[in-house]
């Protein structure tokens, strides 16, 4: 078939060009047969426009038009001229198209949902179709919002200097964070590639070859459990630099992120970016990734309630401690209300929750163990108004306590819709610690990774107590998501060995494990760092979308298979025998 050339997308099309001939190609939005009038709403990547068929139109085009339907795939061309009534609802609504000629390309069936922005469609349908979910307008937005960011990305980085090399997706399964996705060979049966958790060793590689500044937007693949923001395959911006400190990562990457951010949704931040360390981090908000779009600090009030005779204040400030958050107003919340946010408690493990509302009379969960006085006392050195409600939390383990009331002031912000949707907060949460205690392994494990340098001032105490020692590593906060991560690596050998001996790697152990870096490192390495960004939360973020699902062509769903087309699958007979592998028998209930 001869195909005539497009000579505008649907929705560029103005009221400058009155009078114009136009080509166009796109779907069916809606036909309205009005007996002498057809409407026809074209639909293509760009916008819509209304195809009008007037009685003066040759009798096939009227024909054609007639039989037009919804999603069919049009050619269209004829005359712009001025709609008689503007619809203000659309881009284009001051303007229609009269046909002189238009074409059926292909039919279509019914889809199983009208293809409209915003439609309120059950996901999982969504995901089947998502052919047809991604001909929604606000999805294709925000794909080519996607590409944008990509493409921003890349022309910053290359704007510095840095290169962007690829690394492989088959590698030696080391062990990262999460577990790994195994390919079988083939040519070694029994044996496994795996799928690269984060280019993060080829990365360090590639710093010790001198390539000095590298960048990638790199799949990165996990196997984990999803949450809104966690997909099995994912996507990163990942970056390493070589002859660089901690403060010269940080200051590139809040060039790019404020030049990010103004390109993509005009907003201005400021640099430097707060910084805000783990440890305050952890104490004010209860968070490592804190939202600051609101407030809700958490105060530490052991010293306001050392007299209360409240067993479980008493035993949390043996080993733990008792935290609070003043929530303005929140006297008027109802029991049902408050046994909420003590399920919040309850899913974070956090121990005791009680509060006090103070009103013309006290009320509370814990009130009979509150004198006036005492009462009194709490309310003037947390500045609690009349209407005021506290929110208090012991734990025996301050960490988990904090956690818990982090999780409940999170609550709180979206009860009493704290948050404004436009705002964008940043900061920087630095001195991670750099081991934390794995309770299945019952041994120290790197927070980070086994290559994240400690502090210089912390390095007495990788002897004498591991677990005080802080990393220079750091992590990018927006609005209290977790964007992004990353560290200073160690380059020195005897540094590397002593922070293998306190993970109890022996040298062996070591080699098996990461030999080929290992042996990389005894041939110059320069002082290296970087940092990695999820892309899809970054453009979850950006576009302001409710999970990263929305932001990634052809998502995955929780239990990590994919719905349109039905992956993982069984897979023939003939194709195991060869990789030398056979299954066990699988409960069917786990496997559908
Ligand atoms: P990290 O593991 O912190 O660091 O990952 C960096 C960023 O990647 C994003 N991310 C994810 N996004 C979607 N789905 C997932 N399952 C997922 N897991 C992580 C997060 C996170 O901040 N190699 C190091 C980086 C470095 O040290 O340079 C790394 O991968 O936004």
């Amino acid at each position: 078939m001869h195909m005539t050339r497009r000579s505008h997308y649907c929705g560029k099309l103005d009221k400058n060009m009155l009078g114009e001939k136009v080509e166009l190609f796109g779907w069916c939005h809606k036909q309205r047969d009005l007996g002498g009038l057809i409407f026809i709403t074209l639909r293509d990547r760009s916008g819509e426009i209304q195809l009008v068929v007037t009685d003066h139109a040759p009798q096939e085009v009227r024909e054609t038009a007639a039989a037009v339907r919804g999603e069919f795939v049009l050619r269209a061309s004829g005359t712009v001229r001025a709609r008689e009534e503007a619809n203000p609802n659309m881009p284009t609504g001051e303007i229609e198209v009269e046909l002189d000629s238009l074409s059926i390309l292909s039919k279509a069936k019914t889809p199983p949902f009208y293809i409209e922005e915003n439609s309120d469609v059950n996901e999982a349908l969504r995901l089947e179709y998502r052919f047809l979910d991604l001909r929604r307008p606000d999805m294709q937005k925000k794909m080519m919002m996607r590409h944008r960011v990509t493409k921003l990305t890349r022309d910053f980085f290359d704007n510095e200097g840095f290169v962007e090399i690829e690394t492989p997706m088959f590698i030696r399964s080391t062990p990262e964070g999460a577990r790994d996705y195994l390919v079988p060979s083939r040519v070694f049966p029994g044996q496994f590639f795996a799928l690269p958790q984060s280019p993060q060793l080829f990365k360090q590689l590639l710093m010790v070859a001198g390539y000095d500044r590298y960048m990638q937007i790199a799949r990165c693949f996990r196997d984990e459990d999803l949450r809104a923001d966690r997909q099995p395959e994912f996507t990163q911006i990942d970056v390493e630099m070589s002859f660089v400190d901690q403060e010269q990562v940080m200051e590139i990457n809040e060039r790019f992120l404020s030049f990010l951010l103004k390109e993509t949704l005009g907003v201005e931040v400021k640099t430097p970016f707060m910084r805000l360390t783990y440890d305050e981090a952890m104490a004010r908000f209860g968070s490592d990734k804190p939202d600051l779009r609101f407030g809700l600090e958490i105060v530490d009030i052991g010293k306001q309630i050392a007299d209360i005779d409240f067993p479980p204040f008493t035993r949390a400030l043996e080993t733990g401690s008792v935290q609070a958050i003043v929530v303005p107003g929140g006297a008027t919340f109802s029991r049902r209300e408050m046994d909420a946010f003590g399920e919040v408690v309850k899913t974070y493990g956090g121990e005791t929750f009680a509060w006090l509302f103070k009103g013309d009379e006290w009320r509370g969960s814990v009130m009979k163990f509150f004198s006036p006085e005492a009462l009194e006392k709490l309310s003037n050195e947390l500045s609690l108004n009349n209407g005021d409600a506290l929110f208090m939390l012991s734990d025996t383990d301050r960490e988990r306590g904090l956690t818990a009331l982090g999780a409940v002031r999170l609550a709180l912000a979206e009860k009493l819709d704290l948050i404004d949707e436009d705002d964008v907060k940043l900061l920087w949460v630095t001195d991670f610690p750099l081991f934390e205690y794995d309770e299945e392994e019952g041994r120290l494990v790197a927070k980070h990774h086994p290559f994240t340098s400690p502090r210089d001032e912390d390095l007495a105490l990788l002897d004498t107590d591991p677990r005080a020692v802080k990393a220079k590593a750091y992590d990018i906060v927006m609005n209290g998501s977790e964007i992004g991560g990353g560290s200073i690596r160690i380059h020195r050998q005897d540094l590397q060995q002593k922070m293998f001996e306190v993970l109890g790697l022996t040298k062996e152990e070591a080699d098996t494990k990461f030999g080929f870096l290992l042996k990389a490192f005894d041939y110059g390495v320069p002082p290296h760092g970087g940092i990695a960004y999820g892309l899809d939360r970054l453009v979850m973020l950006i576009t302001k979308s409710p999970s990263i699902r929305d932001v990634i062509a052809f998502p995955k769903v929780q239990n990590s298979s994919d719905l349109m087309t039905k992956a993982p699958s069984a897979v023939d007979p003939k194709q195991l025998a060869e990789l030398g592998i056979e299954t066990m028998a699988v409960d069917k209930d786990k496997k559908d």
